[in-house]
């Protein structure tokens, strides 16, 4: 049995539901969107004009982007104010100090020991990261963009006026469809990569790095508590 004093509740509910909100939303636009991109499946013929498949996965397409949307508005606010996000915001630090970079290169090329870390991400990792949350923001922008040329009214009309220009200057609504599809592919790639990586730390670190963005807690071998 696991003893008490080796638990620390390190990650809070909202950072927890915000985690498990992002991962749903994502896989769903995913599928949705490789179907929006190419029409993969018909429904059986029918000559009542009431099977619309297209329109309902579009619908769930933009359901999810509007979570995805919020969710990630919310988790920015977390990162900036939550006191469990305290050590995302002091990573900050070991990105902007090239000491840490060197020696975390070095311990990929297996040349050194790994860096004493301030925060809870390393460099290359924070990279990894202030990218992906890049091409979500371009993703759901130019989601946004597709969106309000399909509904005009409500935030659509609303939108219309603001996002036109940003429309204009990524090249006009075709290519902003392309750049909405083309940023989806390092999202998919990073979720690969994520997954990969947790099972492996789990497994291989056997810290339970999955369990706590489950629980919240991580449990620490009494040397390893840092
Ligand atoms: C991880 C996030 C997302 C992924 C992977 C994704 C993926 C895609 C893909 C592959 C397409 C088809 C593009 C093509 O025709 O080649 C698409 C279309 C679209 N997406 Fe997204 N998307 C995401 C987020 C969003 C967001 C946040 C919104 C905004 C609400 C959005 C709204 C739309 C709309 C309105 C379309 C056009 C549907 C149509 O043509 O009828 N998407 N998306």
């Amino acid at each position: 049995m696991i003893k008490k004093r080796l638990l620390s509740y390190e990650l809070s509910t909202s950072l927890r539901l915000t985690h498990w909100l992002r991962a749903v939303s994502i896989v769903v636009l995913i599928m949705s969107g490789f179907y929006l991109a190419y029409v993969f499946v018909t429904p059986g013929h029918s000559n009542e004009p009431i099977l619309f498949l297209n329109a309902k996965v579009r619908m769930w397409h933009i359901i999810a982007g509007f979570l995805l949307i919020c969710v990630t508005i919310f988790k920015i606010y977390l990162i900036f104010t939550d006191k469990y996000s305290i050590r995302e915001r002091v990573s900050f630090l070991d990105f902007i100090n090239p000491k840490i970079w060197f020696y975390q290169i070095r311990y990929y090329l297996f040349l050194g020991k790994h860096p004493e870390l301030k925060g809870i991400y390393n460099p290359l990792q924070f990279a990894t990261y202030v990218f992906l949350y890049s091409m979500v923001i371009l993703i759901a922008l130019t989601g946004l963009i597709l969106y309000m040329h399909v509904y005009h009214h409500g935030l659509g009309g609303y939108l219309y006026d603001i996002l036109r220009p940003v429309e204009a200057w990524m090249g006009g609504l075709a290519m902003v469809r392309q750049i909405h599809h083309l940023a989806m592919w390092p999202i998919i790639i990073f979720t690969v990569v994520h997954v990969y990586m947790a099972v492996f730390n789990s497994v291989m670190g056997r810290d339970g790095s999955i369990d706590t963005i489950i629980s919240g807690y991580r449990f620490y071998k009494p040397e390893k508590k840092h």
